[in-house]
């Protein structure tokens, strides 16, 4: 399941030329075929730029995130579903195609309810209907969150990191770039529920400086540890 944001591909093209590009990863044209308009799918590049689709496992991300997902006894998502006696709430953010939130699902099963989120949309959202993806900008995606109501964890394997600066950020563009990130993980936290938890990783840039920011920013709000190169929030009860 879909659901895509005002700047959606989809209604750009629609309003352009009457072309579609629901997916990323799909063009979908418009020809007329013995007088009739058909739609014509062809399979895109599989990259975006340099970067693949993301096709991060759900086995990487819990090596990943060890802090939440310890070799050892209960992972978050078990201890919060015994804790709360609730399907967890899940968000992938930039999640890619999709496949480790569906591998959560796959172990979780009822135990959660998953969201992945992405400004890319692909086609692999429409198969099956395990998860709903939402394509939006990061700042739209409040919006949605809004609606969700407060999710117990957020994590994000190279995708919130993308916020921050990263290789090439130009040395003058640092501050504003970390601001910048660190406000948007402030807004995030409005929506996490109490005693819930952000994890994202960062490049080791300008890490010490990205966390110290958080740690001021989100005084009083929510406790921020750092474990390698991740980065874990965690929303102080009310
Ligand atoms: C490299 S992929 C990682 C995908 C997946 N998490 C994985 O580990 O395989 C980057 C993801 O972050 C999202 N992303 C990158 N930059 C973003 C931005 N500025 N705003 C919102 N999403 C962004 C993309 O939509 C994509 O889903």
């Amino acid at each position: 399941m879909a659901i895509f944001g005002k700047e959606s591909p989809v209604r750009k093209r629609r309003r352009l030329a009457g072309a579609t590009n629901k997916f990323v990863d799909t063009i979908v044209n418009r020809q007329t075929v013995e007088g009739k308009s058909v739609r014509v799918y062809k399979k895109a590049k599989s990259r975006i730029g340099r970067y693949t689709h993301g096709t991060t496992r759900r086995a990487t991300i819990e090596k990943e995130f060890r802090l939440l997902f310890p070799s050892r006894g209960k992972d978050f998502i078990e201890r919060r579903f015994g804790e709360t006696g609730k399907p967890v709430a899940v968000l992938d953010w930039g999640c890619g195609i999709g496949v480790a939130i569906r591998e959560f699902v796959d172990k979780h099963g009822e135990k959660i309810r998953p969201y992945g989120y992405g400004k890319d949309s692909y086609a692999a959202w429409s198969h099956g209907e395990k998860v709903p993806f939402i394509q939006a900008t990061a700042k739209d995606l409040l919006k949605y969150l809004k609606k969700i109501g407060p999710v117990d964890l957020i994590y994000s394997n190279i995708g919130l990191g993308w916020l921050f600066p990263i290789e090439g950020t130009p040395r003058r563009e640092i501050p504003q770039v970390i601001k910048e990130g660190v406000n948007y993980v402030e807004r995030l936290v409005e929506f996490v529920a109490p005693k819930g938890k952000i994890a994202f990783n960062i490049t080791l840039e300008n890490d010490k400086e990205i966390v110290q920011r958080l740690k001021e920013q989100l005084r009083g709000k929510a406790e921020v540890t750092r474990d390698r190169h991740q980065i874990y929030i965690t929303k102080i009860a009310a």
